[in-house]
């Protein structure tokens, strides 16, 4: 994000966008409810949603049955987007509002899910620090639901250059101790109707 900054970027954005305006909105976030749903993890399991901006993944995660949701965003504005639209059922959900790349967590979460956020995270330093905090934060045995730009996903993404991934590349960017569960392409059809290749891959820490 050269000369971006991103938390001033994705603030502004969610301060003139709902969350139904933005590209990779997904009225029902099929692909990540199927994986997260594969891993078989109890209803009360932490779950944390990375960079979950103003998604309707908590909502459909709470009208499942999960209990223990925690959505972190960097920018405030976004979870306060989903906070309003939630109302009272907001009060279940824990909301932090920081930078992943500088996230120290305070417990350990049985799935940490991040979908079109890591593709943002260019520089090496910031991709170490998102390991370190996905290492720190996941419980053992942990699973990590992850989805980026494919192969043949767009280059850029809201104005900024994103990573595209394959399942190989992301195994050499978690490094040992993640097992690939499952991967797949899926098609994202934008609100403004263009298509987008998405990866959706399924990862298990192992001991
Ligand atoms: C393309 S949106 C995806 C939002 C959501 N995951 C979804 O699928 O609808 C990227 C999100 O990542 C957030 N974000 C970007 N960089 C971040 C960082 N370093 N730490 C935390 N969140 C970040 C943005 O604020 C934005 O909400």
């Amino acid at each position: 994000m050269m000369g971006v900054d991103p938390a001033a970027h994705w603030q502004r954005l969610y301060e003139t966008r709902s969350a139904d305006e933005v590209s990779w909105y997904e009225p029902v976030p099929e692909g990540s409810l199927a994986l997260i749903r594969a891993t078989g993890i109890p209803l009360e399991a932490p779950i944390l949603d990375v960079g979950g901006g103003a998604s309707l993944l908590a909502d459909h995660l709470l009208a499942s049955g999960y209990t223990d949701i925690s959505v972190l965003d960097l920018s405030p504005a976004a979870l306060e987007q989903a906070r309003a639209r939630l109302g009272p059922a907001a009060g279940r959900v824990t909301w932090i509002a920081a930078d992943i790349t500088s996230f120290v967590p305070e417990r350990r979460y049985v799935l940490w899910h991040d979908r079109a956020v890591l593709h943002f995270i260019l520089r090496p330093g910031e991709q170490r620090r998102y390991l370190a905090a996905l290492r720190k934060g996941l419980a053992p045995h942990g699973h990590v639901v992850l989805a980026t730009f494919g192969p043949e996903g767009p280059e850029r993404c809201s104005g900024l250059p994103v990573q595209r991934y394959s399942a190989a590349a992301l195994q050499v960017l978690l490094g040992p101790g993640f097992q690939l569960r499952s991967s797949r392409i899926e098609q994202h059809r934008t609100p403004g109707g263009e298509t987008q290749e998405f990866l959706y891959t399924w990862w298990q820490a192992t001991p």
